[in-house]
């Protein structure tokens, strides 16, 4: 006998075949003519195969009968064609093992409609629920996508470390690693002597593997980096996390225009394969959380994205009439409200602005002529706003370090960074794709502290 999986056995094709299942019961429902119909869930998929267990079972007075939501079995029996509708199968039980109990009087996935501030503190157990398989499978199908898409490109996959001495970004927005005892600190000259930490210098997390990444690029070419970033903003809204995955391709010979067209290239493939791979848990999404996403996903594959330079951007905002939270003017950071203006109301499409004020952005971007700008370029999508943020690099040495002076970024710190321009330097560019915003994306889940499995935040780092 084969053991299958729910998502096997909810096939037309499984009809006829013995089989084999495991998974959690989600409802039982007694039948007067003696017997019990099982919602069996395995997180296979969305849907739930229906297990029709007879009262001949051996165990059926004493056991199935008092089968619990929530706990775990092992079925065995034959798939019949189903005569119920909505369904293409059911399961003849030949036999039902208990495996765990769940105390209904303490399980708390006893009733649907929890809300999802709720499941958060249950974070542990929502993978047991409808919307938190949806966000798996999704999550699970954007990260095979993201390898899809670049290996048949010829991208070398690098991993670029965790643990760094370099603020990628140089927001100053760092967790600290050390070993050094805070009640306790080594001292010289009256301040904590980080030479004698575990790395002989302060260490933090990483925010970004972009650095790294670049000096591979500056000698295999095209390569990207997928991992877990770390920053220590303060930033509550439903788009920020203190951790989060990143996406970072990295591509010599690149410039901001070949960036933009992989970026786009790129986000139109992550969301073909979520329509061809995830259509049940998009039609989930569709019912329970946003009903226009498969309408948003088909027109963003319909239309090419605008381009949009950020003076353009900052002018249609000041015209819009709007009044805003925070006023717009040229070389002020543009929010998300103005972020999604452009994108949801003003283009109605992804929009990708570009060119931005060299005060706002980091000091590795490339420096423009007009000695205002740089070639930065982020991309706005319709519900999230930013989703990828990403530039030509700066490959001239004296403007690099120009550029670090101006930021207040010591060049010492940066020398093996800097060889890369001092030796064989190359026009090169890339970008960082937010792997929970692009869920948020594809699902219209709301909050983004819903499509990670477990969030940190400030204040919360639970399970
Ligand atoms: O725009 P960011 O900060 O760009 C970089 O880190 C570059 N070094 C990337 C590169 O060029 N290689 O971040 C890139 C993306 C954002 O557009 C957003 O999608 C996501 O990362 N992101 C966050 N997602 C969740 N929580 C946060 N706190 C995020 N900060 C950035
Ligand atoms: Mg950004």
């Amino acid at each position: 006998m084969d053991t299958i999986s729910v998502s096997d056995a909810r096939r037309a094709e499984a009809v006829g075949r013995t089989v084999r299942l495991r998974g959690w019961v989600r409802t039982r429902r007694d039948s007067k003519g003696g017997f019990s119909f099982l919602e069996l869930n395995d997180g296979s998929c969305q849907g739930n195969v229906q297990v029709v267990a007879p009262g001949e079972l051996p165990n059926y007075e004493a056991v199935v009968k008092h089968l619990h939501t929530g706990a775990s079995v092992a079925v065995d029996g034959e798939v019949k064609a189903s005569p119920a509708k909505g369904q293409a199968t059911e399961v003849l039980a030949s036999r039902v093992e208990l495996l765990g109990d769940a105390d209904p009087e303490t399980y708390p996935l006893q009733k649907k409609g929890h809300t999802f501030e709720f499941l958060r503190t249950i974070a542990h157990l929502r993978p047991r629920t409808n919307t938190f398989g949806a966000v798996a499978r999704l999550r699970n199908q954007v990260s095979k996508s993201v390898h899809d898409f670049f290996q048949e490109r010829g991208f070398l996959y690098v991993h670029t470390p965790i643990v760094t001495a370099s603020d990628c970004e140089g927001a100053g927005e760092l967790f600290r690693v050390t070993t050094i005892d805070p009640d306790a600190p080594p001292r010289a000259d009256g301040k904590v002597d980080y030479s004698k930490d575990f790395f002989g210098k302060p260490a933090f997390l990483t925010v970004s593997g972009q650095l790294q990444a670049e000096t591979f690029a500056c000698g295999l070419g095209k390569v990207y980096t997928f991992g877990p970033t770390f920053r220590a903003e303060n930033s509550n809204t439903p788009r920020h996390l203190a951790e989060f995955w990143m996406v970072e391709p990295e591509m010599a010979f690149f410039d901001l225009t070949d960036n933009m067209d992989l970026a786009e290239a790129f986000l139109k493939r992550v969301i073909t394969d979520a329509l061809a791979h995830c259509h049940d848990d998009l039609e989930f999404f569709r019912d329970r959380v946003d009903k226009g996403v498969f309408d948003r996903l088909r027109g963003v594959l319909a239309n090419p994205f605008m381009r949009v330079p950020y003076t353009a951007a900052v002018d249609i905002l000041l015209k819009s009439g709007k009044t805003w939270e925070y006023p717009v003017a040229w070389g002020k950071d543009l929010q998300s409200e103005h972020e999604r203006f452009l994108a949801e109301q003003h283009f109605d499409c992804p929009v990708i602005l570009y060119d931005y004020p060299r005060t706002l952005k980091p000091f590795y971007m490339r420096c423009n002529d007009d000695g205002k700008t740089v070639r930065a370029m982020d991309v706005l999508v319709p519900g999230v706003g930013e989703i990828i943020g990403g530039s030509q690099r700066e490959e001239r040495l004296d403007v690099l370090e120009g550029r670090m002076r101006e930021q207040g970024l010591n060049p010492d710190g940066y020398q093996w960074y800097l060889d890369l321009r001092r030796y064989g330097t190359v026009p090169h560019s890339g970008f960082g794709l937010g792997l929970e915003r692009t869920v948020l994306f594809l699902s219209g889940m709301a909050n983004i502290r819903d499509v990670i499995p477990f969030p940190r935040t400030p204040g919360n780092a639970e399970f």
